[in-house]
This record gives C-alpha cells, sequence and structure tokens, in this order.
C-alpha cells in the first residue's frame, strides 16, 4: 500500500469567513479532505494571531466562530485532524530550531515584512522597522514549523501564500542537509480560481476591501448587500453580458448548471439589474440556509466544539511526538544515557 499523502492547511484566526472564503477554500477543503489515501490536517492558527491583533477577548472568540463555521459547513472530525495550533507545543520548539537554521537574509525577503517596510519608508519614517513586531518578522519561520511538524506532504494555500511555502522547503532542506533526512519536503497546491469570486463593488471578494457578502448574517442584511452589488447602467430590455457582471459570478459560483443556463438567458433577454439582485438573492439565501442553521445550533454549544478541538489535538500530538523526538535526536537535544 502507498503511503498516506498527508494535506495540511491552517487558518489565521480572524474574521468569520466570507462567502469568498466559503467556495474558494472551505468547501473545496472539506471536499478534498474526503479523498481516499490522503489524511488531512486542518488546524486554527490561534497563535498566528498575535502578530495583529492584541485584543485577547476577541481573538478567543474568532477561534471559537471559526471552527463552528467549518464544523457549519461539514467539516467531519472523524475524517479531518482538526485542531488548535496553541495545543501542539512541538510546533513552537520546532519553530526555534527552524529559527536556528535559517538565515535572515531569508526572512528580510518575506512579503509581509517588506510591505511593512515599504510602508514605514513611503511615510518617510527614519526608523524602517519602526512599529514591526518579531512576530511579523518571524512568521514565515512559525509557519515552516506547522507544516514541518506533521510531515505535510501538500499544503493547499492562497497565492499570497506562495512564499512562504518556498521558504519551508528552503529550511526543510537545510535541516536534512545539516542533521540528516528528517523532514519532509511540502509542496504549494495553489489553486488558481480560489480568491476570483468578485466581490459586490467587482474588485476580489476581500475583507480588506469590504465588499464581501456574509455567510451567516440574517435575510435582512443579507438582501441589502445584494441590492449594492455595482452593475452597469444598461436598462431594463437591453441584453446584457453575462461574463461582465458580478451578479452573474456570484451566482454561478453556489447554483446549478440548470439554473445558471436559465439566468444567461435572461441576461440576454435583457433582465433588469433589480430583477437579477432578487433572483440572486432568493439563490444565495437557500444556498447558504442550512449552513447557517447548523451554525446557529453549533455557537450555541461551547462544549461540542472544545471535545472535538481537544479530541483533534490529541490525534495531532500522536503525530507530531514520534517526530520532534527524532529532530530533537538529530540535533543532538536529548539525556545523557
Ligand atoms: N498564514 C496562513 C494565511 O494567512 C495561515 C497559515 C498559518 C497556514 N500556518 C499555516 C497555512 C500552515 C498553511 C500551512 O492564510
Amino acid at each position: 500500500m502507498s503511503k498516506e499523502h498527508r494535506v495540511l492547511t491552517g487558518i489565521t484566526t480572524t474574521g468569520v469567513p466570507h462567502l469568498g472564503n466559503l467556495v474558494g477554500a472551505v468547501l473545496p477543503a472539506i471536499k478534498a479532505s474526503e479523498q481516499k489515501n490522503t489524511k488531512s490536517f486542518l488546524f486554527l492558527a490561534d497563535y498566528h494571531s498575535l502578530i495583529k491583533n492584541s485584543d485577547s477577548g476577541l481573538r478567543n472568540q474568532s477561534s471559537f466562530d471559526i471552527a463552528a463555521c467549518w464544523l457549519a459547513c461539514g467539516l467531519d472530525p472523524q475524517k479531518v485532524i482538526f485542531y488548535r495550533q496553541s495545543d501542539i507545543p512541538h510546533i513552537f520548539e520546532l519553530a526555534w530550531i527552524l529559527s536556528c537554521l535559517s538565515s535572515k537574509g531569508l526572512l528580510n525577503r518575506a512579503h509581509a515584512y517588506k510591505a511593512a517596510i515599504s510602508e514605514n519608508e513611503a511615510k518617510k519614517i527614519r526608523d524602517i522597522d519602526k512599529g514591526i513586531n518579531m512576530g511579523l518578522f518571524n512568521y514565515p519561520i512559525l509557519m515552516a514549523a506547522d507544516i514541518l511538524m506533521f510531515k505535510a506532504d501538500s499544503v493547499p494555500v492562497g497565492q499570497d501564500q506562495k512564499q512562504h511555502i518556498e521558504m519551508t522547503r528552503d529550511i526543510a532542506l537545510k535541516f536534512n542537509h545539516q542533521y540528516g533526512e528528517i523532514l519532509t519536503i511540502p509542496e504549494a497546491v495553489i489553486d488558481e480560481n480560489t480568491g476570483i469570486l468578485p466581490g459586490i463593488d467587482g474588485r476580489k471578494m476581500s475583507k480588506s476591501y469590504e465588499n464581501t457578502i456574509p455567510i451567516f448574517s440574517s435575510e435582512d442584511k443579507l438582501r441589502k448587500v445584494v441590492m449594492k452589488i455595482q452593475t452597469n447602467s444598461l436598462e431594463p430590455g437591453e441584453p446584457k453580458d453575462s461574463s461582465d457582471s458580478n451578479i452573474f459570478s456570484i451566482y454561478k459560483a453556489i447554483s446549478t448548471k440548470k439554473n445558471i443556463e436559465e439566468l444567461n438567458r435572461l441576461f440576454l433577454e435583457g433582465i433588469a439589474w433589480g430583477e437579477a439582485k432578487n433572483i440572486l438573492f432568493e439563490e444565495l439565501n437557500s444556498f447558504l440556509k442550512p449552513f447557517q442553521e447548523e451554525y446557529n445550533k453549533i455557537i450555541k454549544d461551547k462544549s461540542f466544539v472544545e471535545k472535538i478541538l481537544v479530541e483533534g489535538s490529541e490525534k495531532a500530538l500522536s503525530v507530531s511526538e514520534p517526530i520532534i523526538k527524532d529532530v530533537r535526536q538529530a540535533v543532538g537535544i536529548q539525556g545523557f544515557e
């Protein structure tokens, strides 16, 4: 039998996923976890959230909301090892070991750090490192430890994370070269479609653009957001190009083939934008309803979510424990007899 293939990805615990995350990341990841011969690891990267956010209450709440969201969207804890990063101390131990063999120059080139420096430069601040904490600087190493700790073979991530996986590979190769072939060199899996869903203003749907469609809002709020989707100024009766419409792109991501064809026909017939929005709203509402109902049930039961994560961390620890032992031994941190 071939060795099981390990797929691992982390979710930074800030903000609850929106429709773009749901169709671009959450549902595909859940689907991928159902494949045979793969073992999926999915974790809440709660210590990563310390880099940007100092509100402890919010951090805890976000972690909970995100865990509830993934469970509501169909994550099966029997199939996926679902855990909190903070429950796996081995990750942080490995992060230190890796940081001692990563060159500072490598991290100087990390996008997130470079962007922070550029901001200071643009503001003509003399000290280019002003306001930049070591968490931000070291973040690619913590991410490498997240991945290498479980000998992940592939890591599905968005395009923006590609550099971090390359750094992880560099660091792992260096470790293996220095201490022996222990770590697995992971591959990034970049879904070209991820993130293509437009937001209500036509740019990529993203929290930072404030153009998202929420997943767990009330029907009223959802309707209001849909009504705000930008369109062109074509009048009712004028034929419309579905390939150039935010309404259509969003509809396409959540609807059935038959309905999509039908809406395309209505576009060619010159449907009024208001009517197209109503159709999208109805479709979205019924697409999201089952997730919402499940979510509302789950958030009432904190201990249910806690129990799943504790069980997940036990499974994760049983994987990380033997690996960290090998790593310690390889670097010569061990007992004397
Ligand atoms: N940094 C990732 C993001 O912001 C989240 C993350 C943390 C992650 N650790 C990881 C993703 C390990 C994949 C593997 O999206």
